[in-house]
């Protein structure tokens, strides 16, 4: 299993008036496995009151670049960012399982690629990742970027992507759209919604030819872009999404998934090639707090479906999950599954934790 190592800040700055950025060194002895491709989060756990608290967080630096960079907006009642604005400071250190996430990309030194990025609010995080890296990684390669806001001056890490545009003046394109401020050319104002979406794409990218797009946002923004850019001519399977946050649908399908029939099923898991068994009740609410309940520390983060740091594999059995979206159409095919979405459907499950 992936374990928890103490990173230490090396800065922590105010990026708006509502975010931070976060530098953090890895200890030498970990540095491998810290490696990470360009879109991959940090899973962050933490202990506020005596009570512990685990969220995921986006690497934005590009992938030779250290320490590790990351933005964190602060959410107002968000425990774990109000903690990471006003309480940590330089010296400080913050647990952090390596790298995860199926968000990014393969970087190739030979490609030519045109890339297509839209953000919206701190989305931004992981595509700086990805932006910072094709154009020092892939020197053919160009990419173009739709970042919607609602005022510039909350706008995070503007004055990176203004630098990055400086330094690759004719493979970066910076297209800003905000939505609370009034804005010089009509183009540039309101929401990615689907129309500003194919107006930005038809004024845009003309001649261009994308292979991928990546869009990191909210529910809605994400299902509005990608249909978009679907209809509008992309292969469906070369737009790739990362939500933040815990889409409301979540809760309800979990909800809903409780309502069935209670008894009992039994639960093996393999980890780190050990066996560990327990049993827990068919309307218990996920897998993962079912183990915790019985003394097993399973991994896990967002507990929303979202960062699949809680995937397995069921090796035999069946189980339910309420939502999944962090598993790729080919990893459910072939049985994997979110512990933290998921119960068990027939009497036996063995999952594996160690399959990849
Ligand atoms: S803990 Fe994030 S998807 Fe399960």
């Amino acid at each position: 299993m992936k374990q928890f190592h103490p990173l230490t800040i090396e800065r922590i700055e105010r990026e708006t008036s509502d975010s931070v950025r976060i530098a953090l060194a890895v200890p030498a002895e970990f540095e491998s496995d810290y490696e990470f491709l360009p879109g991959q989060h940090l899973p962050f756990e933490v202990s506020i009151d005596g009570k512990k608290l685990r969220r995921t967080y986006s690497i934005c630096s590009g992938v030779d670049e250290r320490p590790l960079e990351i933005g964190i907006r602060v959410q107002p009642g968000g425990a774990f960012s109000e903690y990471a604005a006003s309480q940590l400071s330089v010296g400080d250190t913050l647990d952090a399982m390596p790298p995860a996430g199926h968000f990014h990309v393969n970087l190739e030194k030979g490609n030519a690629r045109d890339y297509l990025g839209f953000a919206a609010g701190s989305g931004i995080t992981p595509l700086l990742s990805m932006i910072r890296s094709v154009l020092e990684t892939e020197p053919n390669s160009r990419f173009v970027l739709f970042y919607g806001n609602r005022k510039q001056a909350t706008t995070m890490f503007i004055d990176d992507l203004y630098g990055l545009k400086n330094r690759y003046p004719e493979r970066l394109q910076l297209h800003f759209v905000f939505s609370r401020e009034d804005q010089e050319f009509p183009i540039a104002a309101g929401r990615l919604d689907a129309d500003k979406v194919r107006e930005l794409y038809e004024h845009f990218c003309k001649g261009l030819e994308p292979a991928e797009a990546f869009v990191c946002g909210p529910d809605t923004m994400i299902r509005t872009v990608t249909e978009t850019l679907v209809e509008l001519g992309m292969d469906e399977g070369h737009v790739h999404s990362e939500r933040f946050g815990v889409p409301r649908e979540a809760a309800k399908a979990r909800a809903a998934a409780a309502e069935k029939a209670a008894d009992h099923a039994a639960v093996t898991i393999i980890m780190d090639g050990h066996k560990k068994s327990f049993e827990m009740r068919r309307d218990d609410d996920n897998i993962v707090d079912a183990a915790a309940d019985n003394g097993i520390d399973l991994p896990y983060s967002c507990k929303g479906g979202v960062c699949a740091t809680c995937r397995c594999h069921v090796r035999e059995g069946e189980v339910t999950m309420a939502t999944n979206y962090g598993l790729e159409p080919w990893e459910v095919e072939a049985g994997f599954v979110l512990a933290c979405q998921s119960r068990p459907v027939s009497d036996f499950i063995l999952l594996d934790y160690d399959k990849t």
